[in-house]
C-alpha cells in the first residue's frame, strides 16, 4: 500500500515523502480501515515542521482527520463490521491506503453523510464546541459579549462565527486583509474587522505573534484571550502577556487533550452534534478540490496557494 511518511522534520513540501508498504494486520481489540478520505488540516502540518518535536516521534505517517471502511476485524472487537465507515482519531496516520487503529477510537459515520463531509466532521467543529463552550463559560451569563475571531474567513472561523451568536454572544470576525474581508461578507452578514478591531470582551486566536499580542492588550478589564493556533508561526508567551494584563484571563486550548481525556460518550455526543451541524449546513466546510495520495506533492503546493478557497482532501 501506499503511505506518506515524514523521517525528518522540516518544510512539509521538501520532508513528507510516498513509500510503498505491507499492510499490517489487526491486533487483538483493532481495526484495519481503507480510508477513503483525509484532510489537510494546518494542524497536520505543523508537527512535520518539527514544532512539537518534543512528543513526535521519526518516522510517522501524518493526517489526523479523515474517513474509512472497516475491512478487517481483530479478535475481541464488538460493535463493528466490515464495510462500516468509521472516523479514527486520537493519533495521526491517515495519509495511508490502509490503517490499523483501536476499535476504541474509532466513531461511525452516519449513512446520509458524503465522504467529504465525513471526512471534515472531527477537527474543527469539535475544537469550535470546545471554543465556544470555554468562552461562554468564562463569562456565566452570555449577554451579547464581543468576542474576536481571529483569521475568521478559515474553515474554523466561519463555524465559530455561527457558534457565538447561537450562544448568545457577538462574534467580530478579525482578517487580515480587505480582500479577505470582501470574500467573507459573501457569507456572513455580521461585523468583519481589518486590522485594528473595536473593543473586544474576548478573543479566540489562531494566529498568534504580533497580531495576537496587539489583541490581547486591547480586550476589555475582565476578558478573556483563548489560543488554539499560531498561523504566523509564533505563540504568545502565557508569562509575558499575563504580566501585563492580569485582568484578562489567558489559556490555550488544544483538541487533542480534550479528546485524551474525554469519555468515550462525549465525543459521540460532541460527533453527533458536529453530524447535525454539518446537515444542517453551518459545520460544513468547503472542499476546495479532492488529490489522490500519489499527487500529495500537488496537494501541499495547492494548500499554500492564495487561490485556494476551501479544504484539501486526499483520496488514498
Ligand atoms: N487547537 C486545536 O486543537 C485546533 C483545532 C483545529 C484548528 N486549529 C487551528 O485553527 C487554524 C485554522 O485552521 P483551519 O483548518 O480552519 O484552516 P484553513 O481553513 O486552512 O484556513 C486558513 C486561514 O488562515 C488564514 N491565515 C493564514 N495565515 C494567517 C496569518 N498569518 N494571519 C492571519 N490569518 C492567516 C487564511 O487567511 P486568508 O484568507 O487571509 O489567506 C485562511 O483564512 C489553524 O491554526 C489550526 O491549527 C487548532
Amino acid at each position: 500500500m501506499l503511505r506518506a511518511v515524514v523521517r525528518a522534520f522540516g518544510d512539509p513540501r521538501q520532508v513528507i515523502g510516498l513509500e510503498e508498504a505491507e499492510r499490517a494486520a489487526p491486533g487483538p481489540g483493532e481495526v484495519e480501515i481503507r480510508i477513503r478520505r483525509a484532510a489537510i488540516n494546518p494542524s497536520d502540518l505543523i508537527p512535520v515542521t518539527g514544532a512539537y518535536r518534543s512528543r513526535t516521534t521519526l518516522p510517522f505517517v501524518p493526517g489526523f482527520e479523515g474517513v474509512g471502511e472497516i475491512v478487517r476485524i481483530g479478535d475481541g472487537v464488538t460493535g463493528f463490521a466490515p464495510g462500516q465507515r468509521v472516523l479514527p482519531v486520537g493519533a495521526s496516520g491517515l495519509w495511508q491506503e490502509y490503517l490499523v487503529r483501536p476499535a476504541a477510537w474509532c466513531f461511525c459515520v452516519p449513512d446520509d453523510l458524503s465522504d467529504d463531509q465525513a471526512a471534515m466532521a472531527y477537527v474543527n467543529p469539535l475544537t469550535a464546541f470546545r471554543l465556544v463552550d470555554a468562552v461562554a463559560a468564562h463569562f456565566g451569563r452570555t449577554g451579547g459579549q464581543r468576542i474576536g475571531v481571529t483569521a475568521a474567513a478559515s474553515a474554523i472561523g466561519r463555524m465559530l462565527l455561527v457558534l457565538l451568536s447561537d450562544a448568545g454572544l457577538h462574534p467580530v470576525a478579525l482578517v487580515r486583509s480587505e480582500a479577505g474581508a470582501a470574500r467573507l461578507a459573501e457569507s456572513f452578514a455580521g461585523e468583519i474587522a481589518v486590522q485594528s478591531p473595536p473593543a473586544l470582551d474576548a478573543v479566540l486566536d489562531a494566529v498568534g505573534g504580533e497580531p495576537g499580542n496587539a489583541l490581547f492588550r486591547n480586550i476589555r478589564p475582565g476578558g478573556a484571550f483563548l489560543q488554539y493556533g499560531a498561523l504566523s508561526g509564533a505563540q504568545l508567551d502565557p508569562a509575558l502577556v499575563t504580566a501585563r494584563r492580569k485582568d484578562v484571563a489567558f489559556s490555550f486550548l488544544w483538541l487533542r487533550n480534550w479528546v485524551h481525556s474525554a469519555p468515550r460518550e462525549a465525543i459521540e455526543a460532541a460527533f453527533a452534534r458536529s453530524f447535525e451541524g454539518i446537515r444542517a449546513g453551518y459545520l460544513g466546510s468547503t472542499v476546495d478540490s479532492v488529490f489522490a495520495l500519489s499527487d500529495l506533492a500537488a496537494a501541499l503546493a495547492r494548500q499554500d496557494a492564495p487561490a485556494r478557497v476551501g479544504k484539501l482532501l486526499l483520496a488514498p
